[in-house]
């Protein structure tokens, strides 16, 4: 949500920061903007719209300076326009100022900045922290110490960086809720709202913490709390590589991160399964092994895509460990002040580990006492970073807006957490070596879905103009029928709703006729028979059938109109082979429809405000 960039050092910062930018576009891109400072003079362009259009904007002006600010927005307060778009500034655009996060009481200081004779300009939140930070540069005090008062007199949550004309050998930076990361080079600092701006640049980074503050100068930087203690921040050397946040000759991030399932499944496993002893070995939770497996309840939280991959885990949990499990929307539970006990466990899953909802739960259940545990893929995050013990499911950086491969990811970590558990309790070592069996064939399993690629983009042909779709699934395969209908709305901006197969009897039903497409998720396990009866009763009101059906089952051809055979496996791993079809498909429709599948209309990727 918003991507903030800045850099400081001696090269020109503009196609620094613009690269950077285009980099975290996929957290937000109604409008940019940039900030420079070159000889105590500044210069602020910003535009509606995309980074190209921003960096055509500093092209045509020619600006040269090393030190700079740059924001891709994702609006909440006010509409996407020039004015409303980051860097706000003060009056005599000495303070630069780019936030990311949300200032809940904004317009109790806008009506007290007003009455001091400050005057706004935007309809944002953002925009009280410049005019703030300018009452207490008006008082004599520098920028750093301006800046820390005037975070003591905000609520609600920030990422930010400041830069101004009377220091211009500093930025200051932030953090309270929104990430911020700094990125460390040789006389040259950068700052970033995650990594995948800085890559290029530099390996070494120092991410803040909630109520920290620094100052970056070109060759260091020093940081304190917010309470002004100081602080020594440890520098992390990053793993990752360029060219894993490159499209890769793919014609959309999208695509590629689709096709890459059968590697980041791979690494997603890799090292963790133990034939010999029928079990799986995850180092995140050994030091909370005992308290996890005596558990009286699981609790999952998370949102979106994410949440989908719970309900899969509480199938997973109950039907091997016989935990009580519940999966709960991070947004919900964290506000009807949940009934958590200390002999409870809370899984939190998070492809971005940022997610605000997400995290905020998170906190919350600590304060409880429960034992709590991230599921992850970004590592460093904050809600790796805040929990007892966890998994990470080292599926690569994703940053296509639509989840795929790391909810592919995130199913593999719950069936390994799973397996890890039962093989404590009843699993038997057969049972356990059965299941290493079919886990191992997971990714051979998804390259040969992959491979109907063609076949699906025709059937996506066929639906493309469909104004609604139904996604029906049963067991394991309800969730995914979930995450097949939200595929397909956030990427094609068609309605699709995923219901429980047999409930759609109960209402939906309603809603079929000759104009309906409905895709049952029908593999061949224990409630085929059931499956078969749900789709009779959509092919007696005419309802045109897609069915994503086991290889070897030709009875289900007779009965629907277009057919996905895939591959079998057990139940618990059955997800994460049903759902490859189901990507696909809302990907060819919404590029049927000529829409933007990386970055859909109205979303960013890692929601960092509530
Ligand atoms: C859907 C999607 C979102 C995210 C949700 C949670 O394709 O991407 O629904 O799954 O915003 O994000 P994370 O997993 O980063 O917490």
């Amino acid at each position: 949500m918003c991507g903030i960039v800045g850099y400081i050092g001696k090269k020109n910062c503009v196609p620094i920061i613009i690269e950077g930018l285009k980099r975290l576009e996929y957290r937000g891109y109604d409008s940019a903007g940039i900030a420079v400072i070159n000889e105590a003079k500044s210069t602020v362009i910003k535009n509606k719209g995309k980074v190209s259009l921003l960096e055509k904007s500093t092209e045509n002006v020619n600006l040269n300076s090393p030190l700079g600010l740059g924001h891709t927005r994702w609006a909440t307060h006010g509409i996407p326009n020039e004015i409303n778009s980051h860097p706000h500034c003060n009056h005599d655009q000495s303070i630069m100022l780019i936030h990311n996060g949300i200032i809940e009481n904004y317009q109790v200081l806008k009506t007290m900045l007003i009455k001091s004779g400050f005057k706004f300009i935007s309809d944002t939140d953002s925009e009280v922290i410049v005019h703030l930070i300018d009452s207490f540069v008006h008082k004599g005090y520098g920028l750093f110490k301006s800046v820390r008062f005037a975070l003591n007199e905000v609520e609600g949550t920030y990422g930010i960086a400041v830069i101004s004309t009377k220091e211009p050998d500093k930025i200051i930076v932030a953090k309270k809720g929104s990430p911020l990361v700094i990125g460390i080079g040789e006389n040259e600092n950068y700052l970033a709202s995650d990594v995948n701006a800085l890559i290029a640049h530099t390996k070494h980074v120092v991410y803040l913490e909630d109520g920290e503050i620094a100052e970056v100068y070109a060759d260091r930087f020093t940081a304190k709390t917010i309470e002004d203690e100081d602080i020594q921040k440890e520098i992390i050397e990053l793993t990752m590589n360029l060219d894993e946040i490159d499209r890769g000759g793919y014609p959309t991030f999208m695509l590629k991160e689709i096709m890459e399932q059968p590697d980041s499944v791979t690494n997603s496993m890799r090292g963790r399964l133990i034939f010999e002893e029928g079990t799986a070995k995850l180092g995140g939770l050994e030091a909370v092994l005992n308290k996890l497996i005596h558990s009286k309840r699981f609790i999952i939280s998370a949102c979106g895509t994410s949440w989908h991959a719970g309900l899969v885990g509480e199938y997973m949990f109950e039907q091997f460990l016989r935990i009580p499990t519940e999966v709960e929307y991070a947004s919900e539970f964290r506000y009807r002040n949940p009934i958590i006990n200390e002999d409870d466990t809370i899984f939190f899953i998070s492809q971005s580990g940022e997610t605000a909802d997400t995290l905020a739960a998170m906190k919350e259940a600590k304060r409880k006492g429960a034992l709590v545990l991230g599921i992850c893929n970004v590592v460093g995050s904050s809600i790796a970073r805040e929990s007892d013990g966890g998994v990470y499911i080292h599926a690569g950086p994703e940053i296509g807006v639509a989840s795929t491969k790391a909810f592919t990811g995130q199913l593999t970590v719950l069936a390994l957490i799973t397996m890890l558990l039962a093989r404590k309790k009843d699993m038997s070592l057969a049972d356990g070596k059965a299941l290493y069996n079919e886990f191992i064939q997971i990714p051979e399993k998804i390259n040969r879905i992959l491979a109907l690629n063609e076949q699906i983009e025709k059937i996506a042909e066929e639906f493309k103009d469909s104004n609604n779709f139904l996604y029906l699934g049963r067991g394991y395969n309800f969730p995914v029928a979930l995450e097949g209908a939200l595929k397909l709305k956030e990427i094609s901006y068609i309605h699709a709703e995923g219901y429980p197969a047999a409930e759609m009897k109960h209402g939906p039903i309603a809603l079929v006729d000759e104009n309906m497409p409905v895709v049952f998720i029908a593999p061949k396990d224990s409630t085929y028979d059931k499956i078969v009866s749900n789709i009779q009763e959509i092919k007696a009101r005419k309802g045109r059938i897609i069915a994503i059906a086991s290889e070897h089952d030709e009875e289900i051809d007779k009965l629907v109109d277009f057919t996905i055979k895939i591959p079998d496996t057990v139940r618990i791993l059955m997800p994460m082979l049903t759902v490859v079809p189901l990507q696909l498909l809302a990907y060819h429709i919404a590029m049927k429809k000529g829409l933007n599948v990386d970055q859909p209309r109205n979303l960013a990727k890692s929601v960092t405000v509530e």
